[in-house]
């Protein structure tokens, strides 16, 4: 069976074509694209929902068409044509996207149906205009190919991308051993939970954050100090300069504002976390200091650092602890966040001193972020179970926390 899985959570749109057996183990990925918005939203050092819904409608379309392509699905002829029916429930389903019904359309009065079995796509959390051009657009196709819609949740999603491995440009289920109970730790632009996996499919918030989401932390001082958007990768990258080419007038001078940023909520009894504060203790410091200092190599390196190890601390911390309580067989990460080095060498750093060892999953790099193979390889957990499968009447986003 062949599944269409399409991804619109956030800026990213993204569209895989995936191929499913059997079993959790015959899944392969046959194609996957990743059309990215951060050239737009770079400006504004965050992401506009209504900028990045007009994004998705635009791209939408050229995205499944590459999609396709890459897959070997894509069929060029058009034999049959549209019903009048069809095209007034088209019209319906996109009442409110109307750029992207004018793109679907072309589409497909061109070309013929390809051969999908399934459409998987993700329905929440997320920016909800955002996950409302996904799941139209799921909703017009599902109508289109006479085929089901399976909805799946971002954050699981997320913990799925740790089953996911590269084999060349294929990519292939990797074993599940013995790691349930796990406890993940989902960490992106929108979201930080930390969730007990009691299962794969059954799960329990532990934890979540009061306010600003890790990733979106990363972002905001990422902006302060005036470095591009997004701000983790931009954080990471410039908390490796040490400053050895440092003249000696100037490290006297760097001496004397040594950064030092609190730990938020690290010992709070729950398992809830809070990065807002952090934001206003780096605004503080960077206002302190006069330009040269605070707009010196140095010296946003140094913030840098200190922020990238203020955030990883309280995420392990809290993590770990989660983990000694459950009695966690495996740690799972997923999310942008999860990207990062330092965070994954902390929680090596951190096992390595549990009695119990716990195994730490995380994704490869390029799945740790937005991506619709994990949508595809979650809508196949499903289709295997029978569950969450419908018609394409009973889709709806939603914008709320909850998961699976
Ligand atoms: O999962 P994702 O692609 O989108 C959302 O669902 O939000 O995550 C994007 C977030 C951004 O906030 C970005 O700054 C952060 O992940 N991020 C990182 C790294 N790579 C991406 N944060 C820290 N270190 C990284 N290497
Ligand atoms: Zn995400």
């Amino acid at each position: 069976m062949r599944i269409l899985a399409i991804e619109t959570s956030c800026d990213d749109t993204c569209i895989a074509v995936a191929k499913g057996g059997k079993t959790f183990l015959n899944f392969e990925i046959l194609s996957s694209v990743v059309s990215s918005q951060v050239k737009i939203h770079q400006k504004f050092g965050g992401v506009y929902p209504s900028l990045a819904k007009r994004e998705h409608e635009k791209n939408l379309v050229y995205v499944l068409k590459k999609a396709l392509k890459e897959s070997g699905l894509f069929k060029d002829k058009k034999r049959s044509n549209r019903t009048d029916k069809e095209f007034s429930l088209f019209k319906k389903i996109f009442r409110k996207e109307k750029g992207l019904f004018e793109y679907f359309i072309k589409f497909v009065q061109k070309y013929e149906r390809p051969k999908i079995d399934l459409i998987a796509v993700t329905v929440g959390p997320g920016l909800e205009p955002c996950l409302w051009a996904g799941v139209n657009f799921a909703k017009a196709l599902s109508l289109w190919l006479n085929v089901k819609i399976v909805s799946v949740n971002h954050i699981e999603a997320h913990i799925f991308s740790n089953f996911l491995s590269s084999d060349a440009r294929k990519l292939v289920v990797k074993q599940k051993s013995v790691l349930f109970p796990a406890v993940a730790l989902i960490v992106s632009g929108g979201h930080t939970q930390l969730i007990l996996v009691k299962e794969l499919g059954k799960y329990k918030i532990l934890g979540e954050t009061r306010d600003d989401a890790a990733g979106e932390a990363f972002d905001k001082i990422a902006r302060i100090l005036g470095l591009p958007y997004p701000g983790g990768p931009a954080i990471e990258k410039i908390s490796k300069y040490r400053d050895v080419e440092m003249s000696k007038y100037r490290n006297i001078e760097m001496s004397k504002c040594r950064v030092s940023l609190p730990r938020p909520m690290i010992f709070s009894k729950d398992y809830d976390f809070s990065f807002s504060g952090l934001k206003t203790a780096v605004l503080y410091d960077y206002k302190k200091h006069p330009k040269r200092i605070r707009e010196s190599k140095e010296y946003i390196a140094q913030m840098a650092r200190e922020a990238q190890e203020a955030i990883v601390e309280v995420l392990a911390k809290k993590t770990i602890k989660a983990a000694k309580e459950f009695k966690a067989r495996s740690i799972i990460l997923g999310g942008g966040v999860s990207a990062n080095e330092r965070l994954k060498s902390l929680f090596e750093e951190k096992i390595d001193k549990m009695a119990t060892k716990p195994v730490l999953l995380f994704p490869e790099k390029h799945l740790a972020t937005d991506n619709a193979q994990m949508v595809a390889l979650c809508g196949y957990f499903y289709w295997l179970k029978s569950d969450k499968i419908k018609n394409w009447k009973n889709i709806k986003a939603y914008s709320g926390l909850r998961i699976a």
